[in-house]
C-alpha cells in the first residue's frame, strides 16, 4: 500500500536537533563533543541500536561487531545510529533466573527509547528473555522498531556424536548420575557442546522466541535462523540497518504489524517447531503490550491444527544450523501455507505471504512436508482442573506418550532445596508411578518460576532404568528440557492455588486427551486444608523485587507487571 513519508520536520529528533532554541544548540554542540556534524544527523533518522551485548553473555559474543554491520546499514540509508546498551539477561549465569529480569529489560527498553531522540530502533536480542523483553519494551514505547536476531551457535560435537545445548546436558548428566558414563568423557563434552557465538542451537526459548518474532514480522525475512558465525548474519544485520531507515520514513509501527492475526501466526509457529513452553509465557505478555487479549487456549487450538514440522532436538533430531541449511523459518512458514494469515503486514513492508514467495524446503528429514510430520499434533497441551484452575501447560512432543494418561501418588517437594536434599535419597518413597510435585516455585514463589519443571529422576528408579516420570510444578522448563512436566500451574501454591493444598500420596490425574489435571481429594478435605494454611512469608526483598512481589501477574497471564501492559503511545517528552 503506498504511504506518504514523513517529512524531516516530523521525525521525533527533529525536536531535539532542528529547533532553534537554547536546549537544540546543547543538543548539536553535544554531538559535535561526540564527534558528530550537522552532515551526520540532521534531518536523518536518529536510529537506537538497542544493544544487549555483555562479556558474560556467550549468546551475544559477537554483537559489538554485529552493531557495527547494523550502523553500516543505517548510515547507508541515510539514517544517523547510536548504540544504545541494554541490560543484557545471560541465561547461563544470571540467577536465581532471567525471568525476574525480564520485565525489567523490557521497562528499561521503553524508557530508553521514551527519553532519547530517537526516531525508530534495531533490536538486539536473542539468548531466551531479551527477545520478549526488548520486543514487549518496544512495543509499548511505540516506535518503528526491528528485530535482529543474535542467531544460533554452531553444532556441538564430542567424538562421532553432535552435541545440542541443554538437551544433550541433560542427558549426558544422567549417564553420569547413573554411573554410565565416566567424568573424562564428561570433561570432553565440556570441551565440545558450545563451540562458538550464538543462542542455543537446539530448539530451546531462544529458537522458539526469535522463530516467534519473525513470524510476528518484526525481523527481516530468514533473519531468525542464520547461524551467529555464518557471514549471512553479518550480510542480515547491514540490512537490517537499512531496512529500519525506510521503516521510519514509512512510520511503519509495532501496533501496525502486531494485530492478534499476527499473534495467531507466532503461535503456530511456536508449534510447528516444537518451540519451548516459556514461548506461552513471553508470547502472552507481548501481546498484552499491544492491547491484544492472547488466551492461554489459542495455543492449545493451534496445537490440535498445527502439525510439529521441525525435526529438531529436543523433539526431534536435528540442530538450528541443520533447520538453516534445510530452508530456515521461510520454509517451514511456506510449508505451513494456510495455516497461517499470509496478509500481516511485516517490518519491510510487504505482507507475510509475500515473504514466503519462493521459500523451500531443502531437506524434507529436518523440516517434515505437512504430509509426514514429526507428530500430527501441535506439541503443547493446556490442561485444567482442581489443581490447576487458571490452566497449565504440557509439551506432549517432549513428554513420554505412555504417561499422558497417568494416574499416581504424589509425593511432593517444597522449594528447590527440599527437592535437591531428598530426591536421591535411597529411602524416598517413590516408585515409576509417583507423580513428582514441585511447589513454591512459581512467579512469586520462585520468585521469578526458575526453569526448574524437569526435576531429575531419583537416582535409584535411574539405575532401574526409569528415564521419565509424570512431574507436576508451577515452574517453567527449559526449552531444551524434555519429559512429562506439567507446568505452570496456576495459580501458584504461593499464591494460594490447590497446589499448596497437596500432601504426600494424594492421587493426582493427569488426562491429557481430556486436557485435565485433577487432584483425587475430596472437596470437605480440601477445605480443611485450606482453613490450616497460611501463606508463606513474603521473602525480604527491596528495590526492583518489591516491584516484582508487588505487581507481577500468573503465568496464565503472561507474568507481566500489572502496570505495564498495553502501550503509552509514541512518548513525546516536552523539550525543555
Ligand atoms: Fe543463551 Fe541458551 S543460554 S540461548
Ligand atoms: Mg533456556
Amino acid at each position: 500500500m503506498p504511504r506518504s513519508p514523513l517529512t524531516a520536520e516530523e521525525l521525533r529528533s527533529h525536536r531535539w536537533f532542528g529547533a532553534d532554541d537554547m536546549r537544540s544548540f546543547g543538543h548539536r554542540s553535544r554531538a559535535k563533543q561526540m564527534g558528530y556534524d550537522a552532515e551526520d544527523y540532521a534531518g536523518k533518522p536518529v536510529i537506537a541500536v538497542v544493544n544487549t551485548w555483555s562479556e558474560i553473555n556467550p549468546c551475544h559474543a559477537h554483537f559489538r561487531e554485529r552493531a557495527e554491520e547494523v550502523k553500516r546499514g543505517v548510515w547507508q540509508a541515510g539514517g544517523f545510529p547510536l548504540e544504545l546498551p541494554a541490560m543484557s539477561l545471560s541465561e547461563p549465569f544470571q540467577k536465581p533466573t532471567t525471568m525476574l529480569y525480564r520485565n525489567l529489560l523490557a521497562m528499561e527498553t521503553e524508557e530508553l527509547l521514551r527519553s532519547y531522540p530517537v526516531d525508530g530502533c534495531v533490536l538486539m536480542g536473542g539468548c531466551d528473555k531479551t527477545t520478549p523483553g526488548l520486543i514487549m519494551g518496544a512495543t509499548s514505547a511505540g516506535l518503528p522498531s526491528i528485530f535482529l536476531p543474535a542467531g544460533p551457535m554452531l553444532k556441538g560435537r564430542w567424538r562421532d556424536t553432535t552435541l545440542g545445548s541443554g538437551s544433550d546436558t541433560w542427558k549426558y548428566w544422567d549417564r553420569k548420575r547413573a554411573g554410565t558414563l565416566g567424568d573424562q568423557e564428561w570433561a570432553e563434552i565440556e570441551d565440545g557442546i558450545a563451540r562458538s557465538p550464538g543462542h542455543c542451537m537446539t530448539m530451546g526459548t531462544a529458537s522458539t522466541m526469535t522463530a516467534a518474532a519473525e513470524a510476528l514480522g518484526l525481523t527481516l525475512p530468514g533473519a531468525s535462523s542464520i547461524p551467529a558465525a555464518f557471514s549471512p548474519h553479518q550480510r542480515m544485520a547491514v540490512a537490517t540497518g537499512r531496512r529500519i531507515v525506510a521503516a521510519v520514513w514509512d512510520d511503519l509501527r509495532p501496533g501496525e504489524l502486531l494485530t492478534r492475526e499476527a499473534f495467531d501466526n507466532a503461535v503456530a509457529v511456536v508449534v510447528a517447531m516444537g518451540g519451548s513452553t516459556n514461548a506461552v509465557i513471553h508470547l502472552i505478555a507481548m501481546a498484552g503490550r499491544a492491547g491484544i487479549d492472547l488466551p492461554l487456549d489459542a495455543f492449545d487450538a493451534a496445537s490440535r491444527d498445527v502439525p510439529v514440522l521441525a525435526d529438531i532436538r529436543p523433539s526431534g533430531a536435528h540442530l538450528m544450523e541443520d533447520f538453516h541449511d534445510a530452508g530456515g523459518l521461510r520454509a517451514l512458514m511456506a510449508e505451513l501455507g494456510g495455516l497461517l494469515h499470509r496478509d500481516t503486514l511485516t517490518i519491510n513492508g510487504r505482507t507475510l505471504g509475500e515473504n514466503l514467495d519462493g521459500a523451500e524446503v531443502h531437506d524434507p528429514a529436518v523440516i517434515r512436508p505437512r504430509a509426514d510430520p514429526l507428530s500430527a499434533q501441535g506439541g503443547l497441551a493446556v490442561l485444567r482442573g482442581s489443581l490447576a484452575p487458571d490452566g497449565c501447560v504440557l509439551k506432549t512432543s517432549a513428554a513420554s506418550p505412555e504417561l499422558l494418561q497417568h494416574v499416581g501418588p504424589a509425593l511432593v517437594f517444597d522449594g528447590y532445596e527440599d527437592m535437591a536434599a531428598r530426591i536421591d535419597d535411597e529411602d524416598l518413597d517413590v516408585d515409576a508411578d509417583t507423580v513428582l510435585v514441585l511447589r513454591g516455585t512459581g512467579p512469586l514463589g520462585g520468585p521469578g518460576m526458575p526453569e526448574w519443571g524437569m526435576l531429575p529422576i531419583p537416582k535409584k528408579l535411574l539405575r532401574a532404568g526409569v528415564t521419565d516420570m509424570v512431574r507436576i510444578s508451577d515452574a517453567r522448563m527449559s526449552g531444551t528440557s524434555y519429559g512429562t512436566c506439567v507446568l505452570h500451574v496456576a495459580p501458584e501454591s504461593v499464591a494460594g492455588g490447590p497446589l499448596a493444598l497437596l500432601r504426600d500420596g494424594d492421587v493426582v490425574e493427569l488426562d491429557t486427551a481430556r486436557r485435565t489435571l485433577d487432584l483425587r481429594v475430596p472437596e470437605e478435605e480440601l477445605t480443611r486444608r485450606r482453613a490450616s494454611w497460611t501463606p508463606p512469608e513474603p521473602v525480604a526483598a527491596r528495590g526492583y523485587s518489591t516491584l516484582f512481589h508487588r505487581h507481577i501477574t500468573q503465568a496464565d497471564q503472561g507474568c507481566d507487571f500489572d502496570f505495564l501492559t498495553g502501550s503509552g503511545g509514541v512518548p513525546e517528552p516536552a523539550i525543555h
